[in-house]
């Protein structure tokens, strides 16, 4: 039997240097290594024989079996370089024809300002906290002191789920803005908390320069002892100078969100003509950027945190805003329109 082996691995590997065709490498495969070769005809009759013979036969054939495997592999490499390097010389092949580098991609500037926004509040304790875009209507408005009826609902244009409740509500909303993420978070934990939430948020909207039924929020709130409008004025002055320049002043003034008691939104200075007043900031030397406040009372209650004891501060901004700002961009649609001759740019 060993003999035998001996004779069939001296025929393989003869016939096997004389292949120089891919397709006669395979018939090679089927005749040596095939289901009907001879080696497997021997392999599949070790059963039958006596343990001796087995285990001497068995080695032998097993032996073989790689042995061809690994020598069909060699031949394979050198017949493929064989047959380049003919079509090269019959000039079939160029191949000083210049390689296509594969595009870059890069990150979209969304994304690019959302991390460096998430960042700088990371560097001062926040913790980055995500939420769902589908919400509840109670999330959404009642838990943040907006009531079915009250008339700042009209203050964001809402997108319902087309399903109702048995007596005929819509319960669930794509959310209008992150604030849901203030009570979700707040059942969730006990004080001290400090959170940024970033994400999308949606309004039904006819989109025009400024508006887009998709957008991006930053919501950022701190509940403790002893927190104060101050802790609130500072920790904004601190993101507006990192965002926006070391030499930002800003400035707050009363504004209404039914969640929040005092109110307040934000202002920079312009950053393009330093205050004195331009196009970018409408002749005022002001820019808009966020709205903010002390969080209710009523809020703390209904998350059973104890008015008396906590306070805390809450904020939301717009991300397409700080980027249309940052870089004088005047339209927010052309954040998702997918036109590359934009979105290179950054
Ligand atoms: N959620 C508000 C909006 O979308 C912004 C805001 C957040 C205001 C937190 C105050 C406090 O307009």
């Amino acid at each position: 039997m060993i003999a035998k082996l001996d004779e069939l691995r001296a025929k393989a590997i003869t016939e096997l240097d004389g292949i120089d065709k891919p397709s006669d490498l395979e018939a090679w495969r089927i005749r040596y290594l095939g289901r009907k070769s001879a080696l497997t005809q021997i392999l599949r009759g070790l059963a039958a024989l006596s343990l001796e013979e087995k285990r001497a036969t068995g080695a032998a054939a097993n032996e073989l079996r790689a042995f061809l495997e690994k020598s069909l592999a060699l031949r394979e490499e050198a017949v493929r370089d064989s047959v380049i390097a003919r079509a090269i010389e019959g000039g079939r092949l160029d191949i000083t024809l210049p390689g296509r580098s594969p595009a870059l991609g890069r990150l979209h500037p969304t994304t690019q300002m959302l991390r460096q926004v998430c960042n700088i509040f990371m560097t001062m304790g926040f913790e980055v906290v995500e939420g769902p875009d589908v919400e509840w209507e109670y999330y959404n408005f009642d838990a943040l002191n907006i009531p079915q009826d009250h008339p700042a609902r009209d203050m964001w244009d809402t997108l319902w789920m087309d399903f109702t409740t048995e007596d005929g509500r819509r319960p669930m909303l794509l959310r209008t803005h992150t604030s849901p993420m203030q009570i979700r978070v707040m059942e969730s934990r006990r004080p001290p908390v400090r959170v940024i939430v970033p994400g999308k948020v949606y309004r039904y909207e006819a989109t025009d320069a400024t508006h887009e039924a998709m957008f991006y929020q930053i919501e950022g709130f701190a509940v403790d002892r002893n927190i104060t409008l101050a802790d609130l004025k500072g920790t904004l002055f601190e993101f507006a100078k990192r965002l926006f320049g070391e030499e930002r002043r800003v400035r707050f003034r009363c504004d209404y969100f039914p969640f929040v008691e005092p109110g307040v939104e934000m202002a920079i200075d312009c950053f393009l003509c330093d205050g004195a007043g331009c196009q970018l900031c409408s002749g005022s030397g002001w820019i808009e950027i966020l709205g903010a406040g002390m969080v209710h009372p009523e809020v703390l209650r209904r998350v059973n945190y104890d008015p008396e004891i906590y306070t805390g501060f809450a904020f939301g901004l717009g991300l397409e805003r700080m980027l249309m700002l940052k870089h004088g961009i005047e339209d927010i649609r052309l954040f998702y329109s997918n036109d590359l001759r934009f979105l290179r740019q950054f």
